[in-house]
């Protein structure tokens, strides 16, 4: 698995004082208010766990699947809930934690359906960014690293549904997904 990787572009360790600084920041913005802390899966489970972990305030945790790329490095552009909420939104004060965004389609839906079920507030953490993919207008309230465009995997992200495993994030090699 390390072998189809070029370059590591952020240690366990830069990861970590990262997601420290967005649970202090979270911990900070939300206190007095019990949000709804939605993990998106599969990819952002990882930093769902390590984040819920330096946020300092009570907070319910859930969880909802969706999938827009399928097993492809480019997104469909259709966005497909998998596995939806158990809690109702409506009133709630909901935060999105998504591992990345690229084009901005996945959280642009998600947003659109938080808002529909009546959410009081709907925001966004997000570990990774790539602003240069974008394709809808849409930001993230609290970023953590703003990355170029390369094919990234670890730390939850995937290609093929692989990779999610490593403890970094790393580039991948072009020939692993170029052959
Ligand atoms: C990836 C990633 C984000 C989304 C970002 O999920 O985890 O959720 O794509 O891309 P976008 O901004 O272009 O929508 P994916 O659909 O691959 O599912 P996964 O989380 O299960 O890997
Ligand atoms: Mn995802
Ligand atoms: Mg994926």
């Amino acid at each position: 698995m390390q072998n189809d990787i070029q370059e590591v572009l952020y240690s366990q360790e830069a990861i970590q004082q990262k997601v420290q600084e967005l649970g202090a920041a979270i911990s900070r913005d939300y206190d007095g208010r019990n949000p709804l802390v939605i993990c998106v899966l599969k990819g952002a489970f990882i930093f769902m766990a390590d984040l819920s972990k330096n946020i300092t305030i009570p907070i319910e945790l859930d969880f909802m699947a969706v999938s827009s790329y399928g097993n492809s490095t480019r997104s469909s552009g259709e966005v497909k809930i998998i596995k939806d909420l158990d809690a109702f939104v409506e009133g709630r004060d909901v935060l999105i934690v998504e591992d990345i965004i690229d084009s901005g389609l996945t959280l642009s839906y998600l947003i659109d359906v938080l808002e529909r079920r009546n959410a009081l507030s709907v925001n966004v953490v997000a570990l990774f960014d790539k602003p240069g993919r974008r394709t809808v207008d849409l930001n993230a309230d609290y970023t953590g690293f703003t990355i170029p465009d390369a094919f990234v995997v670890g730390y939850g992200l995937d290609y093929a549904e692989k990779y999610r495993n490593l403890p970094y994030v790393g580039v991948l090699k072009p020939e692993v997904y170029s052959s």
